[in-house]
């Protein structure tokens, strides 16, 4: 499939599709707290998306059986919601997607629970950061993998390890379109980034080992070594200058 160009029209759409995930992401972090389940923070991501007249992507998709992806500790995304009480010290890393008129959005945070430890904090905090490195190169102009590139060289500075196995995506009309957005240096530049591709940059990052497997039910992907993990993820469109992120 080719890489889509979005309309103005179309961007508007996905501005919306943004906007409902930003503030679904500030009711959600009110609630992560020692004590409240998985499960009860996918109700209230189901039930806030509904009422904004969209739909969580991620419900039924290949058959996955949550609104939002919750992963805690050493599982790095796809965290199925669950009866699992989080407690302090643990980290969840929360993806969501909605669909509006049609337009998808798609992004992920990862917060700590009560206390959390310093190298966690550090975690956290360069996770968000390589995204943040990665999209200065998210301009009309730029390739695509002058991103993965970037996100790469700037988590791997502080000895953290990069996800190979999951990578970013191109977005519109379906979560996941063309291109795909690898988190790591390849060996060409891969397609030049043109005004109005929209992009799920999503940097997956680990504290030790990036190997990991997916566990028996399908979906939660874990370190092979039992280390945290943490995920961060916005959906951005390129400009005629600085790229439009959607969902902040
Ligand atoms: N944000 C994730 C992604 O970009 C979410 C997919 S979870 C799924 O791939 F269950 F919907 F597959
Ligand atoms: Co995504």
């Amino acid at each position: 499939m080719a890489i889509t160009i979005k309309t103005e029209e179309q961007i508007e759409k996905m501005r919306d599709a943004g906007n409902i995930l930003k503030d679904l992401d500030e009711i959600l972090r009110d609630k992560i707290k020692p004590g409240v389940t998985t499960l009860e923070l996918d109700k209230i991501a189901d039930d806030f998306v509904r009422s904004r007249n969209a739909v969580p992507s991620f419900k039924g998709y290949g058959g996955y059986p949550g609104s939002i992806c919750t992963s805690v500790n050493e599982e790095i995304v796809h965290g199925i919601p669950s009866k699992r009480r989080l407690k302090s010290g643990d980290i969840i890393s929360i993806d969501m997607g909605s669909i509006f008129e049609g337009f998808n959005g798609d992004c992920a945070r990862t917060y700590g629970v009560g206390e959390i430890s310093e190298e966690d904090k550090k975690l956290i905090e360069v996770t968000k950061q390589s995204f943040f490195e990665g999209i200065k190169y998210a301009k009309a102009g730029y390739h695509l993998h002058d991103i993965s590139a970037a996100v790469q060289k700037y988590a791997e500075s502080y000895g953290f390890g990069v996800v190979r196995d999951y990578v970013g995506h191109g977005i519109g009309r379906h979560m996941h379109e063309d291109p795909a957005i690898p988190n790591y240096k390849q060996k060409n530049r891969g397609p030049k980034l043109v005004k109005g591709m929209c992009l799920a940059v999503e940097p997956m990052i680990t504290a030790g080992t990036y190997e990991l497997k997916v566990l028996k039910d399908g979906w939660t992907a874990v370190t092979l070594d039992g280390r945290n993990a943490a995920h961060y993820e916005n959906t951005v469109c390129i400009t005629d200058g600085e790229p439009e992120i959607l969902t902040l």
